[in-house]
């Protein structure tokens, strides 16, 4: 199957990264990975790091004694673009003061032709840039940098391909992201992801099974199930197999732990998919689906392939005898040619469906994107006096959702001592609230049950029961 990539490449990757450990073991070399941008980008940093410390490296937070500095990009809106150009353009300071330091930049943004060349002409010191699909080859291009090769900025691959079996050096001990499928077919017109991540291709169920139950077998308590749009997930296998069905799959799974997907499509949201997240506490009690506007006349330009009344649909599905679910959604404001009507429509559909939260954006022109090129772009004004209407109405909302919950026990996952208050601690509710309460002990990683005492937009605060 070309889908995967062969166990003839991942072996000589094996031996770049023995050579690279037989070069550098043992000598105090030291790694910084940034990363930018979403869950999946998260994932993929935690299989750089998995792979840089298997080469030898030890990872470090201070970027100034690194001797191997990798920067993971998005390019999902102009400011990730401009924040990795930021920190890359920090790097040239380590490389003049050391110049046997190896620097990296990686992920979405530098998947893009015009980027690359940025890369190559603007900033001399970057030894090499790679896309998303090409991850696994990190061993080879930092051997080949270290032995002073010569620059080298990989071309983006037109099928990319999986790779299975790459280290992993997960970030937490408790929350984990099990990547599903890799890539988008839907090219939504503002969006830049299916340009930089290629088609869909999804894992084996086995290869997802066998992840998800060595993770619970281990004691993760929150598993995130990743991809582009999970709802398609399995259409591109030699076996058809459906998210459901994965779903199905993973309820055999004995143990105690949240599962998540993210992110699901409306498109493609099947009954049977609500179903099967209805039919477990492990995935009732939150679900996120992205809406982007609620003009119908926006939805059809932006070719989200749903209407208003598809998607309030899935929303009463979701809610009917579940009605304590946390939703949560993604809006675009500003996208070309919205009228004050297509944002009014969007603050009535907010109004009604009464979100948990909502992770809006002001609508950025990606280069390449048919939406980039539409007529009637919306004026910077326009966008941001939207964008903070929209703020305020939503804000209201979750307050008055938080507040509700004053007098309720919730059950928590534990994150740890809060930064700023070394009694107390922070948690995280199944739908993704932030829940703060005092404690003598360190339960992190645990389940608790907390009892709200006091809410705000953002936060709750509570007692630990
Ligand atoms: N695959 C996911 C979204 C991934 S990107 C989905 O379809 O739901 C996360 C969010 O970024 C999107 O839901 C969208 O709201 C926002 N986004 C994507 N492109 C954008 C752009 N050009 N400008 C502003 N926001 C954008
Ligand atoms: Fe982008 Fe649309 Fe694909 Fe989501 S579904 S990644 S918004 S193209
Ligand atoms: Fe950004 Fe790439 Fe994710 S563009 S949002 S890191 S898929």
């Amino acid at each position: 199957m070309g889908n995967f990539v062969s166990a003839s490449e991942l072996k000589t990757q094996n031996e770049y990264i023995k050579k690279t450990a037989a070069l550098i073991g043992g000598r105090g070399k030291r790694a910084f990975v940034f990363t930018l941008g979403c869950q999946q980008n998260e994932a993929d940093s935690e299989k750089i790091v998995g792979m840089l410390t298997q080469m030898g490296y030890t990872m470090t937070d201070n970027e100034e004694i690194a001797d191997v500095l990798i920067v993971n990009t998005c390019a999902i809106r102009e400011h990730a673009e401009k924040r990795a150009l930021s920190i890359v353009g920090r790097f040239k300071h380590y490389k003049a003061k050391n110049p046997d330091v190896i620097i990296g930049v990686c992920g979405c943004m530098t998947a893009q032709e015009h980027r690359r060349e940025h890369f190559k002409r603007s900033y001399h010191y970057v030894n090499f840039t790679f896309g998303t699909g090409a991850l696994h080859r990190l061993p080879e291009f930092i051997y080949n940098a270290l032995m002073g090769g010569k620059r080298y900025f990989d071309k983006d691959a037109q099928t990319p391909e999986i790779a299975e079996g790459i280290e992993i050096t997960r970030a937490s001990t408790y929350r984990a992201w099990v990547s599903i499928m890799y890539g988008c077919n839907n090219f939504c017109t503002y969006c830049i992801v299916p340009y930089v991540r290629g088609r869909e291709r999804s894992r084996k169920m086995e290869d997802v099974i066998a992840e998800v139950k060595d993770l619970v077998k281990r004691g993760y308590r929150e598993i995130t199930l990743l991809g582009q749009n999970v709802n398609s997930y399995g259409k591109d296998l030699p076996e058809k197999t459906s998210i459901s069905e994965l779903l199905h799959e993973i309820s055999k799974i004995e143990g105690d732990f949240w599962l998540h997907l993210m992110t699901s499509h409306p498109k493609d949201a099947s009954s049977e998919m609500i179903e099967a997240i209805k039919d477990s506490p492990r995935t009732s009690g939150h679900f996120h689906l992205p809406l982007q506007s609620g003009s119908d006349e926006i939805l059809t330009k932006m070719n989200r392939h749903y209407d208003l009344e598809k998607y309030l649909g899935i929303i009463n599905k979701l809610r009917k005898d579940n009605e304590n679910i946390t939703l949560t959604t993604d809006i675009i404001v500003g996208f070309p040619g919205e009228s004050d009507e297509d944002f009014e429509k969007t603050l009535d559909v907010i109004k009604k469906v009464r979100y948990d939260s909502v992770f809006s954006f002001i609508y950025s022109p990606r280069k390449g994107t048919p939406a980039a090129s539409m007529e009637n772009q919306i004026p910077e004004e326009i966008k941001h006096t939207r964008y903070d209407e929209f703020c305020r109405v939503q804000n209201d909302i979750s307050k008055e959702i938080n507040e509700s919950l004053i007098g309720k026990t919730v059950r928590v996952l534990v994150d740890g001592k809060s930064k700023s208050n070394e009694q107390v601690y922070t948690s995280r509710t199944q739908g993704n609230k932030i829940v703060h309460f005092e404690c003598d002990k360190d339960l992190t990683g645990n389940f608790i049950n907390v009892k709200i005492t006091r809410a705000d937009t953002f936060n709750l605060f509570g007692e630990i029961i």
